[in-house]
């Protein structure tokens, strides 16, 4: 399958225009900034499931977790590498209002809350598939389009393996409703978001 392909068979409800690509590698240092903090979250982010498993026990939940942490942590350690080797340096604080505005959709409390966490997981991990695929597409340099189609493999396992997840430990039926009002969700924030050299920037 080529990128194209892949990106359309994404259930996503809506499409980043192509130049918005461009439009974000033309301030690369930024955009790379931002991809760690995003890397970062996300290994943080398994970390804190990590203890989450619903009920008394759920097989295999530790060993999804750090597996999922662990592969973060070597994209946050590839990124880093590319953005030293381009002359920048990591800032200390960062901003992500898509990821905050995303994390708002979670019911607090209930059994819905762990249903919802991977939820919003899989909803991160399948834009940035999607954004990685476009990068790729676009970047100039064989480095980086080759480093931005591996993590689009890999983020796109990670979307899997959290809905797969929830779908698990939630009512099936229920989870089907709750992915798809989710998703409309992430289109709508999405189109809220300021443009820029960001992951997760507004398309405009
Ligand atoms: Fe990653
Ligand atoms: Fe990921």
């Amino acid at each position: 399958m080529n990128l194209r392909d892949a990106i359309e068979a994404l259930p996503l409800r809506s499409r980043t225009p192509v130049e918005w690509a461009p439009r974000v590698l033309a301030d690369p240092i930024a955009l790379l900034i931002d991809h760690a903090f995003l890397e970062k979250k996300a290994a943080n982010n398994a970390m804190e499931l990590m203890t989450r498993w619903p009920d008394d026990w759920t097989p295999g939940w530790v060993e999804t977790m750090t597996g999922i942490a662990r592969d973060e942590a070597a994209h946050l350690a590839q990124v880093t590498r590319l953005l030293i080797k381009r002359g920048g340096r990591l800032t200390r604080v960062h901003k992500n209002p898509y990821a905050n505005a995303l994390r708002l959709l979670v019911r607090k409390g209930g059994p819905g809350e762990i249903v919802d966490r991977l939820l919003v997981a899989a909803l991160i991990e399948l834009r940035s598939c999607e954004r990685f695929a476009l990068l790729a597409d676009a970047s100039p340099e064989a480095e980086m389009a080759g480093f931005y189609r591996a993590l689009f493999s890999s983020e796109r396992g990670h979307y899997r393996v959290f809905l797969k997840l929830a779908y698990k430990v939630g009512v099936p039926d229920a989870v089907e409703e709750r992915w798809k009002w989710m998703l409309e969700s992430e289109a709508r924030i999405l189109a809220k978001q300021a443009p820029g050299a960001r992951i997760h920037s507004g398309a405009g």
